[in-house]
């Protein structure tokens, strides 16, 4: 398939899925700020989309895990995230990735969550290699189903689950011929606790010549910013990097800028919050909350307006105390 993959810059930079970051209010604002190459969305249930559509008979439109799928054209190429461990489900959601539009679909296969581990997926898959092959083909099927000629498939993992495995997982991620396969260099027992192991991805790169050379990689963990991934894709020979917590109140981070004015992070979140009660109506405000730590610091007076900020309670609050804000 001809697709956007084999069209993007050597080396690329991707944004990472976030789950309840990278939602489509602080997407739009980054892709504002300047896009990066390639825009995950936060990864969705292909159960949950499954199963409330089967069981509510809801219009998709309807559907709250639908609207968590939004995004606008300034952030493609766009890639949604799906998880799951049955076939079925994975082709149900990916038609509906291929209807709604989106460049790719990915699939998670290293979330260390319990709660999704405990379905089989995210890196609960990594114990059952056995699976990628079928979940593969059919988000394949439904990706056809969806949008005549699919859509590329790509696959984000870990290098193991309790110990580093790579020779013996990334070849059974690699022999379903992802269009694309994320490594984030740490095994699913190391969390996010140690420093990633990016002394491991020229061997990931490897891995990939040897058994799926069409397959577009990238390397994943602790990218702190541009130039960091830049000399981390030169060291490694990997096609693309994908930063994650780096856009922690650093919406602008896919443009090089370094010198931002604290007038510039108190509009850039009363922004994000306009965008966050246009987009994501439903969901808790509590959630800016790791917005308003990563942006309003850095200056004098910055932590009693954060002080201030983590005490409001609605949005309206919010609006009114960065209004009044004088940096
Ligand atoms: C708050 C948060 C939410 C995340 N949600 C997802 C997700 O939905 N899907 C996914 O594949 N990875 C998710 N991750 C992992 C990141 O995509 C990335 O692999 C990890 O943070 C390491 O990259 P970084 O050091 O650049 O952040 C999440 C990480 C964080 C911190």
């Amino acid at each position: 398939m001809d697709s956007f993959w084999s069209k993007l810059p050597k080396p690329f930079f991707a944004l990472a899925p976030m789950a309840d970051v990278t939602d489509p209010a602080y997407r739009r604002l980054i892709a504002e700020y300047g896009a990066p190459h390639v825009t995950w969305t936060e990864f969705v249930s292909a159960d949950g989309l499954y199963h409330t559509r089967e069981k509510k008979g809801m219009k998709d439109g309807e559907n709250p895990l639908v609207r968590d799928l939004q995004y606008s054209e300034a952030e493609r190429p766009i890639v949604a995230q799906i998880f799951g461990s049955i076939p079925e489900t994975i082709e149900y959601a990916s038609e509906l990735v291929a209807t709604l539009g989106f460049d790719g679909v990915d699939i998670n296969m290293g979330c260390p969550d319990r709660s999704i581990e405990k379905q089989g997926a995210g890196a609960g898959m990594i114990k059952t290699p056995e699976l990628v092959a079928p979940i593969v083909e059919a988000a394949r099927r439904g990706a056809a189903r969806g949008k005549e000629g699919g859509i590329p498939v790509s696959l984000k993992t870990r290098i193991g689950y309790h110990q580093e495995t790579m020779d013996t997982w990334l070849p059974v991620v690699l022999a379903a011929k992802p269009d694309a396969l994320t490594v984030h260099l740490r095994t699913r027992k190391e969390m996010s606790k140690v420093d990633a192991h990016w002394e491991l991805m020229a061997r990931a790169v490897a891995l990939r010549d040897a058994h799926s050379p069409n397959t577009i990689i990238l390397g994943n963990g602790d990218v702190n910013d541009l130039n960091d991934a830049r000399t981390k894709a030169e060291a490694s020979g990997a096609d693309g990097i994908m930063l994650g917590r780096a856009i922690f109140g650093t919406p602008w981070l896919f443009t090089d800028r370094v010198e931002v004015t604290p007038a510039e992070r108190i509009e850039a979140l009363r922004t994000l919050a306009q965008y966050f009660s246009e987009l994501r109506p439903t969901k808790s405000f509590h959630l800016l909350k790791k917005h308003i730590k990563s942006f309003i610091t850095g200056w004098d007076g910055a932590a009693q307006l954060r002080g201030a900020l983590m005490n409001a309670s609605t949005l309206e609050e919010l609006e009114s105390i960065l209004a009044a804000a004088k940096p």
